[in-house]
């Protein structure tokens, strides 16, 4: 049996199928199991990973855990996870981990560093994920795109390898069901570094109208999305940008090792993608 936690999010969801597709014996642990439409064959289980007491009836009989990165929840979910049996674990860390530095930079990396690192010392089978940002963050443009060619946003420059949310859930898809991934550490980006000009530039060419980033001061975007982003992780996500603004953002080959298929390209995304804007 196989336990998905985050599967009603970007990630989790496409996993979640493509282990059912591949008729995994599959259950999920969300917070609000009657907030989602499940597959027939799925069994659901309410729990809070951030309450590792309430962790057991989702984890009895699981050997196989997809771990969703919840602040602080390490400990608590690798004492009830070797309690109750589990073998692996695939936790989708993010790309902002380093193992090079002994002081994580920024809250980000912190606390997903402290879920590997509970994972490392836990003696079960781990893979890590660490994705590079997400293509799916330029979902916070459809309220624009659909009222408008301006996308506003801060950093027109900042440079990324937005990744596919498919991509990632194939690579944990594979961790989860073979052999061979046990203390691999994944670092997952798209196939090209694209700045947010440039991505709205690509928004713009698979909708067939031109789209447009307006760049807007940093304080200004800050202080919108401060109604819904905690300050630490508005921080984080604000230095990232800063930081890459003019730089290249790197590259990697580890969705097609793993998953044997070239990471999808941004344009792919946006087609998969394009009813939402
Ligand atoms: N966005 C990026 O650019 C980026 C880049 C690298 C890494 N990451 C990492 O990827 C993760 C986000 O993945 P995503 O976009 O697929 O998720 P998402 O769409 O934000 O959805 C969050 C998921 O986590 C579950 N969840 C949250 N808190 C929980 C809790 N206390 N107990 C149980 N489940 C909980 C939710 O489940 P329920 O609501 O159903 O309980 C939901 O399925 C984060 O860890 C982030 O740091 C993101």
């Amino acid at each position: 049996m196989i336990l998905v936690t985050g599967a009603t999010g970007n990630v989790g969801r496409h996993v979640l199928d493509l282990l059912v597709e591949d008729g995994r014996a599959v259950r999920v642990l969300t917070r609000r199991p009657q907030n989602a439409v499940w597959p027939a064959e799925v069994d659901v289980v309410a729990g809070d990973l951030a309450d590792a007491a309430s962790l057991g009836t989702a984890l009895a009989g699981a050997d196989t855990v997809f771990l969703f990165a919840v602040p602080g929840s390490g400990p608590g979910f690798v004492a009830a996870a070797r309690q109750a049996g589990v073998r692996r674990v695939v936790l989708l860390s993010s790309g902002a981990v380093s193992d090079d530095d002994e002081v994580q930079d920024g809250p980000i990396a912190s606390y997903h560093a402290e879920i590997e690192q509970a994972l490392r010392a836990s003696g079960l089978e781990w893979t890590f994920l660490r994705p590079d940002v997400f293509a799916a963050n330029t979902l916070m443009w459809a309220g624009q795109t659909k009222s408008g060619d301006v996308v506003r946003g801060a950093y027109a420059e900042a440079a990324a390898a937005p990744v596919h949310e498919a991509d990632i859930a194939a690579v944990a898809a594979a961790a989860l069901t073979q052999d061979g991934h046990a203390g691999r550490v994944y670092e997952l980006t798209g196939p090209e570094s694209l700045t947010h000009a440039e991505q709205a530039r690509i928004l713009g060419e698979v909708l067939g109208r031109p789209i447009r980033f307006a760049e807007l001061p940093a304080e200004t975007v800050r202080q919108a999305m401060s109604a819904h982003v905690p300050a630490p992780i508005l921080d984080g996500i604000f230095k990232v940008w800063s930081e890459s603004v003019g730089r290249a953002a790197p590259t990697t080959t580890d969705v097609e090792k793993v998953t044997g298929r070239p990471a999808r390209s941004y344009r792919e995304w946006v087609l998969d993608r394009a009813t939402a804007f």
